[in-house]
């Protein structure tokens, strides 16, 4: 696990929270609201009271397939427990048959735990996605589709933090965005991504980014734009988790690539001889989705309430 800045001090956060000096009776609240934190993370007890102040985000790469889907059924509810999750994101763009998304698939994943579903250049891959892109509002496509694209490539979602009743909803954004380095060429990312955040931060300081994107340079240029400015980057798109999960100077977390959600005995979530066959012939082929060794894979990061800055961010790698 990698791990961001300090986090803020026991005063500061009661002002915040009460938005008055801190009193007596409101530290008791505090400490009231500290045991019962203890009661039901007592995982954390080590850092505590300077966690309590953070949200948790699950993000899951390419869901492909049914033994993605499963695998996500069988595991988030699981993750969630486990690692005391706030908000789970996926990335469903090939979750049907391993190219595309349906209204069912997106409605089985979201039954299994996920919030928000984000896509990529696979979005068109089955027609009854436009109902998701008109009627959904938990879906999203990369942002930089022209203007009169259906959809949204960003939405802001509240989420009630059952850590803190007294609190108002807390609002989180997520934000999709899609590369043109070996891509089919959408609007400039870079560009819309900088006003696009700009408009989110109005709301929210806790902006979540999928970067679907083939080039790692471009998605590395892409989190370092947008260093300071948002909570997380995290690629998609290239089906490989990569190692390098790090929180830049700014406080934005980073991953080039979160890997995918399938069987991993296989080329990319695909059965491995036909895809042979295709390179060594030039000829086409049908690419089943693979069985066998299937795995979720992503990241959890961590984000600081108050300032929407990573904490710290872990690879997720699991078997089914
Ligand atoms: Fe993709």
């Amino acid at each position: 696990m990698v791990r961001g800045r300090p986090r803020p001090r026991v005063l500061s956060q009661i002002r915040r929270l009460y938005g008055d000096e801190p009193s007596p009776p409101r530290i008791a609240h505090f400490l009231e609201c500290t045991v019962h934190l203890l009661s039901t993370r007592r995982s954390t007890f080590g850092y505590l009271p300077f966690t309590i102040e953070s949200v948790k985000i699950l993000f899951i790469g390419d869901i492909v397939g049914e033994p993605g889907r499963r695998v996500v059924k069988k595991l988030v509810p699981q993750l969630r427990q486990r690692f005391g999750l706030d908000l789970v994101i996926a990335n469903g763009e090939n979750s049907a048959g391993g190219s595309g998304i349906t209204p069912k698939t997106a409605e089985e994943i979201f039954s299994a735990g996920v919030d928000i579903i984000t896509s990529g250049d696979h979005l068109w891959d089955q027609k009854e996605v436009t109902v998701l892109l008109e009627d959904e509002k938990r879906f999203l496509r990369p942002l930089n589709y022209p203007p009169g694209t259906p959809g949204q490539g960003s939405a802001i979602f509240e989420i009630r933090n059952p850590k803190f009743e007294i609190r108002d909803p807390l609002s989180i954004a997520v934000l999709n965005l899609q590369g043109r380095t070996f891509m089919p060429v959408l609007e400039n990312p870079f560009l819309l991504a900088q006003a696009e955040v700009e408009r989110l931060r109005q709301t929210t300081k806790i902006i979540f980014v999928d970067m679907h994107a083939e080039a790692t340079s471009e998605k590395i240029a892409i989190a370092r734009m947008l260093d300071g400015q948002v909570s997380a980057v995290i690629g998609t798109h290239t089906h490989v988790q990569t190692a390098d999960e790090q929180i830049f100077p700014g406080g934005t977390a980073y991953l080039t690539d979160a890997g995918f959600t399938g069987p991993h005995e296989s080329v990319l979530g695909r059965e491995i001889e036909p895809v042979v066959k295709r390179f060594l012939t030039n000829q086409p082929q049908r690419f089943e989705v693979a069985k066998e060794r299937v795995l979720l894979q992503g990241a959890v990061v961590e984000i600081d309430e108050a300032g929407g800055k990573a904490m710290t961010i872990q690879r997720v790698s699991e078997a089914i």
